[in-house]
């Protein structure tokens, strides 16, 4: 019996009967995520306040969570390229924890990675420069070997960059009306209905993976009336480590955005394979019929398919029904952006990572010592777990870099801090078109994923970028490196 085998067999007892078709008999109303827009003005600091929480996601018993300016999850921040963003970060919770801006083109000093740890009851106070294009980014907990609890419990958030181009675009754009930003996550509940989160093996080999799909703080099945017109969705997946397959009940996918900004040009695809991490957005046509929904199943990876709402493969996540009232009135759009292909002849270096798993034994080891930190752990890169002391690659500010990444075992998304790439080869293949465009994230099975990316901010020795596998615990487990830009 293999090492992933053997963990599942023995975590086997733990997977009972699934609670999910218990707490998702009814279709629930999407919760629309409080929006704090500042895209006219910022009066004064901005004031980011981590706390701990209860939330009800729907199981009708309050769960322990934690929270950013709300008991669950954070606002969604609209802002502005060209702003700087004057952000207080208040720890309220009882442990140390970091606020990460996942998908900025920010220097290592303001990243919130490990290296800005904010004690309890201490403010973090960075000016975060927007220097980039209009793009969905979120913000995340980095605290290391705690970022896959504390990211969980509901430390994250999601930030909406807006430029001129986007804010003139004929695109819709009115919040909770036509424009909807979706947080996807999938979590498990005990017989109570309270939220709960274990660390196992097998855990710790798959990443943690709940039997209920959650959209903003809401168990699914979720709906929403819009007006008729053309609807946005806009969708990160903050799952642990759950890979998600989109799709629509009726009609393909319309992908306008990936991570880093808008794609080319619109794209139809079939499905979207949507990694820890990520973020599209989508255009969904409510002009010429009554409902749509989004589906969403289990993609990839590990996990146990039995174990995916109590054995059902795919789920109309978010069911959408026109109300009749007049909405966006404009058509699909046919050019986005400007974005000419990757041209790899402009890399002048080469850096190889090989991610790594630790062995059964030691991952069963480490399971059981979890109580406070995995940081220092048994998964690598190179060779190397993870390591705050160490700097493992130096970047040279300015130039333009082929990194290729490869792995053995279970498909690994891949997460730069710092940057959009573009993706040359995802698993020794050319990326679908949707992922084409700019990206932070890239998925890595078989063969060489390649990504073309060029470093413009400083990240100084005592606060460099990481890069590393989304998979939370892995990431915590130590399949992670560091990086500076000098
Ligand atoms: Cu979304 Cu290093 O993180
Ligand atoms: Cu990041
Ligand atoms: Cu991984």
């Amino acid at each position: 019996m293999d090492r992933r085998a053997f963990l599942r067999t023995a975590a086997a007892g733990a997977f009972v009967a699934s609670g999910s078709l218990v707490w998702a008999q009814s279709l629930r109303r999407l919760p629309v995520i409080p929006l704090t827009d500042l895209t006219g003005g910022i009066d004064g600091r901005i004031p980011l306040a981590l706390g701990p929480g209860t939330h009800d996601f729907g199981t009708g018993t309050a769960s322990q969570t934690f929270g950013i300016n709300n008991s669950y999850l954070g606002p969604v921040l609209r802002v502005r390229q060209g702003q700087t963003l004057p952000f207080d970060v208040r720890n309220g919770i009882d442990e140390v924890s970091t606020l990460h801006w996942h998908g900025l083109h920010i220097p290592g000093d303001v990243d919130g990675g490990p290296h800005q740890e904010i004690e309890p009851g201490a403010t973090w106070s960075p000016d975060v420069p927007i220097v980039q294009s209009a793009s969905m980014n979120w913000f995340h907990s980095h605290m290391h070997g705690k970022t896959a609890q504390q990211t969980y419990k509901g430390l994250a958030g999601v930030m909406l960059i807006e430029d001129d181009a986007s804010l003139s675009a004929d695109l819709p754009k009115t919040y909770g009306v036509d424009d909807f930003t979706l947080v996807l996550q999938d979590k498990a509940f005990d017989p109570a209905g309270q939220m709960t989160y274990e660390s196992t093996g097998e855990v710790f080999e798959d990443g943690f993976e709940g039997d209920t799909l959650v959209v903003n703080g809401a168990i699914a099945p979720v709906a929403q009336s819009v007006p008729t017109g053309l609807v946005r969705l806009r969708i990160l997946n903050a799952c642990n480590a759950r890979f998600l397959d989109l799709s629509m009940a009726n009609g393909p996918l319309t992908a306008i955005a990936s991570d880093g900004g808008y794609l080319s040009s619109a794209v139809e695809a079939e499905s979207i394979l949507m990694s820890p991490g990520e973020r599209y957005e989508v255009l969904v046509d409510m002009k010429s019929v009554d409902s749509n929904a989004l589906n969403v199943s289990l993609g990839g990876g590990g996990g146990f398919l039995a174990n995916w709402f109590g054995g059902n493969q795919t789920i109309a996540a978010l069911t959408l029904t026109s109300n009749g009232g007049k909405g966006f009135s404009g058509t699909m759009p046919n050019t986005l952006a400007n974005l000419s292909p990757p041209d790899r002849s402009q890399a002048t270096t080469t850096r190889s990572f090989q991610l790594e798993m630790g062995g059964g034994a030691d991952l069963a080891a480490l399971a059981l010592a979890w109580g406070n930190v995995c940081g220092g752990g048994v998964m690598s890169i190179n060779g190397q777990p993870m390591r705050m002391d160490r700097i493992d690659e130096r970047v040279r500010k300015g130039d333009t870099e082929i990194w290729r990444i490869a792995v053995d075992d279970m498909l690994h998304p891949f997460h730069i801090h710092g940057c959009s790439f573009r993706i040359l080869t995802q698993n020794g293949t050319e990326p679908p078109a949707y992922a084409q465009g700019w990206k932070d994230m890239v998925h890595v099975e078989e063969g060489w994923s390649e990504v073309l990316v060029k470093f413009e901010h400083d990240a100084p020795e005592d606060a460099p970028y990481m890069y590393h596998c989304h998979i939370l615990e892995h990431e915590d487990c130590g399949m992670m490196g560091q990086f500076t830009v000098t």
